[in-house]
């Protein structure tokens, strides 16, 4: 007891107690907050607080149309948000929470519209992360908060993602480094008769169906997301994307500087700029802590072209999918010629 190791544990952990102390306090004052989940970053204001909640939306130059996920640090904080409990949501919620997995059910009517963008319905996830909710216990308010990007740009899985974009425009960032699960959560709507998928995500939708049953999956219609923020090009990094990648689309573009984002270490000896390896071992939960990263990297080197492999679209390979197609300018399109803008 007592060495070096010791101490500089103990150092760190006061450092988190304190920093998690200044950031609720800010979160109280009306302040937002960048804040670790094991998902991805969050920006987060008192979800009963609509001057600050207004503020998110400026900063992340996000529509008004496209409502916020609010979190909790405990069920018990469901009273203030919901006006009943169905018993899937119930058995949802004991299954997966604290964990990637976001439930919409009916609002309580003094839940701000402006969180809601007015619908009859609100977004709720427990985040399984001891900052994230140390902050809400702190704090002593539900938490709304999106992914702390930009709008329409790649979600945050470090510290570093969100100082680079926002610093200048918020009042602080708790770092927690890397996020464990590196996609969003999967978020399921609960207050129509059948349960509905909006969005694939951390939680596997066949782990969902084995405790609730089946679930619609709705495709989503060009123009009419089933969640409003869902639109068909989000997610996107500056550098075009190329999904479905096969050798002749690298042909077709060899004078460009390519870079390749592949699921597994590639085999052949194609001459890519760069290459990302999501998971040298093919593990999708690897695959997808990596994703926004290596986007981001792959983004921050000028290239002319980021060619995507697809993966299989089981258990967490449906949430990489959805975000790559979002990510992707030009999947299917012809063939970039010289100078042509790719957007
Ligand atoms: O993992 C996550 O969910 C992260 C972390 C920070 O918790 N948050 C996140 O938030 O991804 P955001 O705002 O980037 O995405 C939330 C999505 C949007 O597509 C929004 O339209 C949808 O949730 N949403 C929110 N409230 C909704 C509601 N009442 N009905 C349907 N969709 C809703
Ligand atoms: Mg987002």
């Amino acid at each position: 007891m007592g060495g070096e190791d010791d101490f500089s544990e103990f150092f760190n952990l006061m450092k988190e107690r304190d920093a998690i102390l200044y950031a609720a306090e800010i979160i109280k004052k009306g302040g937002l907050v960048a804040f670790p989940t094991e998902t991805v970053y969050g920006l987060g204001a008192d979800a009963f607080n609509p001057l600050a909640i207004a503020r998110i939306f400026e900063v992340k130059k996000r529509p008004y149309f496209d409502p916020l996920i609010v979190h909790v640090a405990s069920q018990g904080d469901l009273e203030k948000l919901v006006t009943g409990m169905p018993s899937h949501a119930k058995r949802l919620i004991d299954r997966f929470w604290p964990g990637p997995l976001t439930i919409v059910l009916l609002k309580r009517e003094d839940v701000p519209d402006l969180v809601t963008a007015g619908l009859p319905t609100v977004a709720l996830r427990m985040p399984n992360h001891l900052m994230a909710l140390g902050l809400i216990k702190q704090a002593g308010c539900p938490i709304a908060a999106p992914s702390a990007n930009p709008f329409g740009y790649l979600s945050p899985t470090m510290a570093e993602h969100v100082r680079d974009q926002l610093s200048n425009q918020i009042d602080f960032i708790l770092d927690g480094g890397p996020c464990e699960v590196g996609v969003e959560s999967t978020i399921i709507s609960l207050f129509e008769k059948k349960p509905r998928l909006l969005r694939p995500g951390g939680v596997a939708l066949e782990e969902i169906e084995s405790i609730i049953g089946s679930v619609e999956v709705k495709p989503m219609k060009e123009g009419k997301p089933s969640a409003p923020g869902m639109l068909a090009k989000h997610y996107a990094p500056r550098t075009p994307i190329l999904l479905d990648w096969d050798k002749n689309n690298f042909d077709s573009h060899k004078d460009k500087k390519i870079g390749l984002l592949a699921f597994q270490e590639p085999t052949g000896s194609l001459k890519f700029s760069h290459i990302e390896v999501l998971s040298k071992k093919g593990d999708f939960r690897e695959a997808a802590a990596n994703l926004f990263s290596a986007i981001r990297r792959l983004d921050s080197l000028n290239l002319d072209l980021i060619l995507a492999e697809s993966v299989p679209e089981i258990g967490l390979g449906r949430a990489i999918m959805d975000r790559l197609r979002r990510a992707s300018h030009l999947t299917h399109s012809p063939p970039l010629k010289g100078g042509e803008s790719p957007c």
